[in-house]
């Protein structure tokens, strides 16, 4: 699986694509992110990506020239054009079945905004798909786009093992419910014991307990995840 990040700022994912599971997918070749720096597709001798929007008002807009450049040039560096997306607060939210969705492409190439926006012809012309990562507004794109990666990866084959497998993650199954409580050593902390349960060796006790758990939690912390078909 291959992603293509478009940003002003590609100094940010070198800390986070090193580690952890990342890091492993990447060393294993299951996994590629290739980063570009929208400034390199400049037109003018200043490097301009931003300019004052026309009209007034606070801000600097992403111009339309550099990010089309950038994007007409990303896409043919592999044979599949690849799926592109736009991080804005403007897209449609993502949830677990969007993840699922993008996970189906194998190139995805993201595109991350920064300041006030883009100019709206990047939309017009690109015809990107537009996510949000949640109703809340982020400094840029970027760590949107960490997360989509994150997200995805996940349900590339390969990249979890057997024992992490994303078969049990919360979100994973219908209906969607939270993941039950999970206990390590100590047995006791503070006064406060793992469940006898746990401990009695019996999985299919414990499974039984473990699916009550999760219900009563979803139940409790997000009702709305019961009432979805
Ligand atoms: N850029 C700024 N805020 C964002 C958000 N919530 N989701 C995706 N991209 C963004």
């Amino acid at each position: 699986m291959r992603f293509d990040v478009l940003t002003l700022f590609p100094d940010m994912f070198p800390g986070y694509l090193g580690q952890s599971l990342l890091k492993r997918a990447i060393d294993a070749g299951l996994v590629e992110v290739c980063l570009h720096d929208i400034r390199n597709w400049t037109q003018d001798k200043h490097n301009k990506v931003d300019d004052r929007p026309y009209g007034g008002g606070p801000g600097m807009v992403m111009m339309v020239e550099p990010v089309v450049a950038c994007v007409e040039a990303v896409r043919p560096m592999d044979d599949d054009s690849g799926h592109l997306v736009m991080l804005t607060p403007q897209g449609q939210p993502l949830d677990q079945a969007g993840v699922e969705r993008l996970a189906q492409h194998q190139r995805i190439v993201l595109l991350c905004g920064r300041y006030e926006g883009f100019d709206e012809r990047v939309r017009l012309v690109l015809k990107p798909e537009e996510i949000s990562i949640g109703d809340y507004v982020l400094n840029g794109g970027e760590v949107a786009a960490m997360v989509i990666i994150d997200a995805v990866i996940r349900l590339v084959p390969g990249v979890l093992g057997d024992a992490e497998s994303s078969q049990c993650d919360s979100f994973s199954t219908a209906p969607r419910l939270l993941e039950f409580a999970q206990y390590t050593r100590p047995r006791e902390f503070r006064g406060l014991q793992v469940p006898e349960i746990l401990l009695s060796g019996d999985h299919g006790v414990i499974a039984r307990w473990r699916a009550e758990e999760s219900r009563q939690r979803t139940q409790e912390r997000r009702a709305d995840l019961l009432e979805e078909t």
